[in-house]
């Protein structure tokens, strides 16, 4: 029998779906869950026919048969979960937003470089068949040089207001949900160097005590001159899916165009006359096993069973730290932009926190 990696799962709320990932996945075994409720850490044992948990995570830390922590609680906790599990020697797959500032930025780095342990971002909407299917087809040279693209992600979320932490003034949909489609765009335009935007407080949003913008609309560039587009809507309803997928990526390049949407597991080109709608639809068990669409569990075990196949190369994981931080940066820009009204460069944010060195990697 092959050595699996043992899987230990920080925060059980989204946890769930890489506990479900790691479960079925042939490279994985799941060794340990935590959470500080301990009813949850008891329920998902249940559900998943597992008995090791712990409501103490540097009772998990300490434990042997644990080599990757998935870090799954609340996006302010990151960085401070990320370093102590590197200090502790483990792996890390951490959700996004990777971290949702960048004050302890040069700390998770350090930590990293010192414990020599892999932190890949686990950016699900790169492991969605749709949009793998898109990145191969970019990579063909079938749709040939990227001119723009445009990327958003808007679904009404008021439901997620019921969570307490989403409502404290540390929770942002900037990070949150936006941390989609600015990934989507740094994948496609990873020297994308600075941004312009907007952004609002909805009516829905501050009547379900959201304490900062639910609407964004960004225009970015990169140091090639190209632009881009970032959208962001998440207290409204949304229009029907057949007309305006909740998550959606398009690429317009000098010899075709691609759009990669969601839910609908779908995937449209159009290559001089030759164009076709490509539907995924027969893999929908497979990446949603529970919670409707709420929960992805198929993007999750692409990316562990990816991760793993990383370290028995010897390759690094992405998107990895730096690639994360810049990420990261890039949305505190936006951030930066829609409070001052101007456009605001990635390398400015970067400096300030002495990180400029991540823009030259
Ligand atoms: N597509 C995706 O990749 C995706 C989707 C949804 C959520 N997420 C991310 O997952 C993270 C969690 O979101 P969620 O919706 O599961 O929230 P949640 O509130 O449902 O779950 C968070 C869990 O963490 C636990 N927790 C809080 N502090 C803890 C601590 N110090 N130690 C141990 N456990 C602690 C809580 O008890 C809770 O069970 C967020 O960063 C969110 O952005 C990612």
């Amino acid at each position: 029998m092959t050595e699996t990696l043992g899987l230990g799962v920080l925060g059980l709320g989204e946890g769930r779906s890489i506990i479900s990932a790691g479960v079925n996945s042939a490279a994985w075994h799941v060794a340990c869950l935590c959470d500080t409720n301990a009813a949850l850490a008891q329920e998902r044992c249940a559900e998943f026919g597992l008995t090791r948990y712990t409501t103490d995570y540097d009772a998990m830390l300490a434990d042997p048969v644990v080599d990757v922590v998935g870090i799954y609680t609340p996006d302010h906790l990151h960085a401070d979960h990320v370093i102590r599990a590197l200090e502790a020697g483990k792996h890390v797959i951490c959700t996004k937003p990777f971290i949702d500032d960048l004050s302890r930025a040069r700390e998770v780095m350090a930590a990293q470089q010192r414990s020599g342990r892999q932190v890949m971002v686990g950016q699900s909407t790169r492991f969605f068949a749709p949009f793998i299917r898109q990145r191969a087809h970019f990579d063909s040279g079938a749709l040939g040089d990227l001119v723009t693209i445009e990327a958003s992600y808007s679904a009404d979320h008021r439901w997620f207001l019921n969570k307490p932490w989403a409502r404290q003034p540390a929770f942002k949909w900037l990070y949150g949900g936006i941390s989609h489609p600015a990934d989507l765009v740094r994948w496609y335009l990873p020297d994308v160097s600075e941004v312009m935007g907007y952004a609002y407080l909805s009516a829905n949003g501050r009547a379900g005590g959201l304490a900062n913008p639910d609407t964004y609309h960004f225009v970015l560039k990169a140091a090639s001159g190209k632009i881009a587009r970032v959208t962001g809507v998440y207290s409204c309803p949304t229009v029907p899916a057949e007309r305006d997928s909740p998550m959606t990526c398009i690429l317009r390049c000098d010899r075709g165009a691609s759009q990669a949407d969601y839910h609908e597991l779908r995937y449209a080109w159009k290559i001089g006359d030759q164009a076709a709608i490509e539907s995924f639809e027969a893999q929908r068990d497979y990446f949603f096993r529970f919670g409707g669409v709420s929960h992805h569990a198929g993007e999750y075990q692409n990316y562990i069973e990816y991760f793993a196949r990383c370290l028995a190369a010897g390759e690094t994981p992405k998107p990895d730290v730096a690639e994360g931080v810049v990420t990261v940066a890039l949305m505190q820009a936006m951030d930066e932009s829609t409070q001052l009204g101007r456009p605001v460069q990635i390398a400015e944010v970067l400096a300030r926190h002495e990180l400029g060195d991540l823009l030259a990697r």
